[in-house]
This record gives C-alpha cells, sequence and structure tokens, in this order.
C-alpha cells in the first residue's frame, strides 16, 4: 500500500488519530484533501475526517484534545460535527451506507464501513483516504483505484454512474466543475449518463448550482464546463438564456456569428485578464439580450437593436431566478451588460466629448468596462484584431488624459443646486434642474471646463436665455 505521511503532517493530524485511538475507532481523512495533496493544489482549507462509529463523539474528543478547546457545531439529523482549528475546518463523519430516493438529495443513512463510505460517494479520485490509525498513519486506502484516474486526469465514479447521478443529481454539475477546474476528462459513461439524468438537476437547489456555476465561471478556461454543460444537455435546464444564442440563421446569402460560442470565446478571453467573478459573469451574459432581439432587415442585414437593453433587463430575472443576489453585483452586471457596447463606438474615432460621455456613465466601472470590450474582440482576421486591440487602447489612454483634466469619474457639479437657487432668488423648482443638467452637458461636450468659475458664468448665460433675473452675482 502506498504511504503518503507528507499529506498528514499538520499536528491536527496527529491529534486526531489520538482522539480516535481513545475512541477506540478507526479514522481516515478523505475527499478533497487527499486529492488536492496529490495534485499539488495546495493545502485545502477543509479538511474530511471519516471516523469508522460516530463522527459525532470524535470531533467531540477531538476538541477535547485542542489548544482552546475549539467549539463543536453538531449536526444531529446528518451525524456530522464541524469544528475550526487554526483557520482549517473540520469536517467529521461516520461512515455509512446511503440510499437515496428518488424525489430529495437527503438519504436514508446506516452506519457502514470504510469501503461502504467510498463507495457512497462522488468520484474515484474523491474516495481516496488516507490512515490516521497509528499502525498505518498515511496509508492510502484506494479500492476504486482513484490513484491512477487522478494520474490519467480522468473523472469516474465509484458505482454505476446511473446510480451515482441518480443518488446526487448535483454531481452531474461537480462532475463539470471538476473537468474544468482540473482539466480533466469526464469517462464516457459518465458522461452518457449525465446526459441520461440531466433532467434530475431539477431537484437541486439554485444556490448548490450557483456555486458550481461560480467555480466553473472562475477556472482558467471556463468554456470547457460551459461546452460540456451544453453537450450533456444539462443547460437548457439552468442557462436557458445561453440557448438561445446557439446557431447562425441566413437570409438572403446573409448570416450572423454564432453568439453562443462567440460568448464562451469572451469568457475565456476575460479571464485571462481577471479574476473578477462578476465581471465574468457579465462576459457570460453580455450578449443574452441578442436572442430576442434578433431580426433581419433587407437594407441592414440581421440587426439585434436595443439588445443591451433587453440583457439587461434580463440579467435581472436570470439573477432572481437562479436566487442569485439581486444587490450591488447584480447591479454591477447589468451596467455592465448595459455598456457592453459604448467603447465599440468609440474605437473608430476617438473624441474628447464622447470619452467623457463614457466616463460620466460608466463612472468608477470604467475599466472594468473597457476589460469586457477587448475580450469581446474576437475577429479571427489577425489584421483587424490587431486594430480593434490598437483602438482600444488609444481609447484607454484618452480616458487617463481626459480624467486626468476633467474629473468626471466621480462627477460633483461644480455648481450646486442651493447657489443657482441662491443666484436667481428661486424656490425649489424644474429651473434648477434644467441648469444643473445644461452645466454637466456643457463640460461633457467641452464647451466650458469642469471648474467653477466657467460653471458659474454658464449659469448666469442659462439663466439669462431661459428668462431668470439674477438677484445676487
Ligand atoms: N461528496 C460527494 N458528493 C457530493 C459532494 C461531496 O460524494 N455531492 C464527497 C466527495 O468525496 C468530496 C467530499 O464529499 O470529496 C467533500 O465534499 P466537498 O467539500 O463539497 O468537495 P471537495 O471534494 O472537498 O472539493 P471542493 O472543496 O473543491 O468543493
Amino acid at each position: 500500500m502506498p504511504q503518503y505521511p507528507t499529506a498528514l503532517q499538520n499536528p491536527v493530524f496527529r491529534t486526531i488519530s489520538k482522539a480516535a485511538k481513545n475512541l477506540n475507532l478507526e479514522s481516515y481523512v478523505i475527499g478533497g484533501y487527499v486529492r488536492d495533496f496529490l495534485l499539488k493544489r495546495g493545502e485545502a482549507k477543509d479538511i474530511d475526517i471519516v471516523a469508522v462509529g460516530s463522527g459525532i463523539d470524535l470531533a467531540v474528543e477531538v476538541s477535547k484534545l485542542l489548544p482552546g478547546k475549539p467549539k463543536v457545531s453538531i449536526f444531529k439529523t446528518y451525524g456530522t460535527a464541524m469544528l475550526k482549528s487554526g483557520g482549517i475546518e473540520l469536517e467529521f463523519v461516520g461512515a455509512r451506507k446511503e440510499s437515496y430516493s428518488e424525489e430529495s438529495r437527503n438519504p436514508a443513512v446506516e452506519n457502514g464501513t470504510l469501503e461502504d463510505d467510498q463507495n457512497r460517494r462522488d468520484f474515484t479520485i474523491n474516495a481516496l483516504a488516507l490512515s490516521l490509525s497509528d499502525n498505518s498513519f498515511g496509508e492510502l486506502l484506494d479500492p476504486f483505484n482513484g490513484i491512477e484516474d487522478l494520474k490519467k486526469n480522468i473523472i469516474r465514479t465509484p458505482l454505476n454512474p446511473d446510480i451515482t447521478y441518480s443518488d446526487d443529481p448535483l454531481r452531474m454539475l461537480r462532475a463539470i466543475r471538476f473537468a474544468t477546474q482540473l482539466d480533466f476528462i469526464i469517462e464516457k459513461n459518465s458522461l452518457d449518463a449525465i446526459t441520461r439524468n440531466a433532467e434530475r438537476i431539477k431537484i437541486i437547489s439554485k444556490e448548490r448550482i450557483v456555486d458550481e456555476l461560480n467555480k466553473i465561471l472562475l477556472a482558467d478556461v471556463p468554456s470547457k464546463g460551459f461546452a460540456l454543460l451544453l453537450k450533456t444537455g444539462l443547460l437548457p435546464f439552468i442557462l436557458p438564456e445561453l440557448i438561445a444564442l446557439r446557431g447562425i440563421d441566413e437570409k438572403e446569402g446573409q448570416t450572423h456569428k454564432d453568439n453562443f460560442w462567440h460568448t464562451l470565446e469572451v469568457v475565456d478571453n476575460i479571464s485571462k485578464t481577471t479574476d473578477d467573478l462578476w465581471l465574468r459573469w457579465a462576459a457570460l451574459l453580455h450578449d443574452i439580450g441578442k436572442a430576442p432581439t434578433k431580426r433581419f432587415d433587407k437594407k441592414l442585414g440581421w440587426t439585434f437593436h436595443a439588445h443591451e437593453f433587453v440583457g439587461a433587463k434580463m440579467v435581472y430575472k436570470l439573477f432572481k431566478r437562479l436566487n442569485m443576489p439581486l444587490n450591488e453585483k447584480m447591479k454591477f452586471v447589468q451596467k455592465m451588460v448595459l455598456m457592453s457596447s459604448r467603447p465599440i463606438v468609440l474605437a473608430s474615432e476617438v473624441t474628447d466629448s464622447a470619452v467623457r460621455r463614457l466616463i460620466f456613465d460608466a463612472g468608477e466601472n470604467v475599466d472594468d468596462l473597457m476589460t469586457l470590450c477587448e475580450a469581446d474582440i474576437t475577429t479571427k482576421n489577425p489584421k483587424k484584431f490587431k486594430k480593434y486591440h490598437a483602438n482600444f487602447q488609444l481609447v484607454r489612454d484618452k480616458i487617463v488624459e481626459v480624467e486626468e483634466r476633467d474629473h468626471i469619474r466621480n462627477f460633483q457639479p461644480p455648481v450646486t443646486g442651493e447657489e443657482i437657487m441662491e443666484t436667481f432668488g428661486l424656490n425649489p423648482s424644474r429651473e434648477i434642474g434644467v441648469i444643473k443638467d445644461a452645466i454637466k452637458e456643457a463640460i461633457l461636450e467641452g464647451e466650458i471646463p469642469n471648474e467653477y468659475e466657467a460653471a458659474k458664468e454658464f449659469m448666469l448665460k442659462k439663466g439669462a436665455e431661459i428668462g431668470l433675473k439674477a438677484v445676487i452675482k
């Protein structure tokens, strides 16, 4: 049996070993910790421990032996317990046999052996266990040859995949997520079983689905996961908006690009430059408005009129459907989708006033917007590719130059409403808004600089124009 004592250098493992000995039971570290150690993915923050006996009793005993006796959280219904030690979360469970019902993810549980417990796990690479017993400390227990699958980069279920996935349909998403994160292949029987069971994803909570989607989106090459979601038939149950982007229509010899595959390219592109989950979501959703707005016009060819606006509205509905946060993150994604074509127009002619308007509208998100638009360049024509990137560089330079001079990013009106009221002896009224707006427009257009004196002078002129008389000058 191969030995991996170096995986267990953290002193907490010896403590668990001792606690298990005190209770006269066997214990093992299992799952993600072992997998990630063997893949050299860095030390995990979560460690899963299996006790052949009561996981709760073991957790309580471990706590007694640890400095400061950390609090044990007990989940009686699941027979699990958790405690935190030195920034690490230790999860304890008793080895068990499980059988699932058709209707839910919650299994009927009975006590079992280590092997029973390994059987019920999702993938061979997640069923690897290291012994914590004194006489075999660090010994690998690998009944399904998970180590071989790890070497060959294969995702495989310990049991018949139809059983594993039907027992817990979340595992279909986990398979795709691990394949994406680790750049592994899902073994064919498994892939077929996911395809057969895809509809069962409906019984999984939205939160868990989104957790997996987020992990796919945060991978180095997220398109791999979305392509698998498409291939297995899971995507229509999760993100039908993306499915609607698929395909190329032809009319009168005119075609448009396949916006599904284009979107995936944009997501991969942006993933090379940002780890921001929400900016990656924005890339994934930036074109969703194109499906409902697609029209063919004899003169213009294919159009997607106002798709940014429609797309931004769809973002809200999508977030709501998936129980995602309807907070500033959602608003950020909406804003990115809404503005996703703005810099493209600029790239052909970069005027100061257009750049000022862009900075004004995008505010603190202007850099993110540029990052999204650069990722949106997916042309296969190297000349065009170079030209578009060079133009965006010009826009970026101009943004810096204009912002340094005009300070538009966190625009504050240089003349306040109060001063307008005092100057013209006005009570709160519509005219104040008209003047304020005119000042803002004049600044954005470059008619006046973003400065107090110039704005005040402009205010007096504008007031006179609309028939107001200054009572103080
Ligand atoms: N597991 C399972 N089926 C699930 C979820 C988890 O069989 N639907 C098992 C696997 O053995 C897994 C372990 O429980 O390794 C721990 O699950 P979790 O912490 O969710 O995943 P990790 O494998 O640790 O990976 P990650 O932290 O990347 O999610």
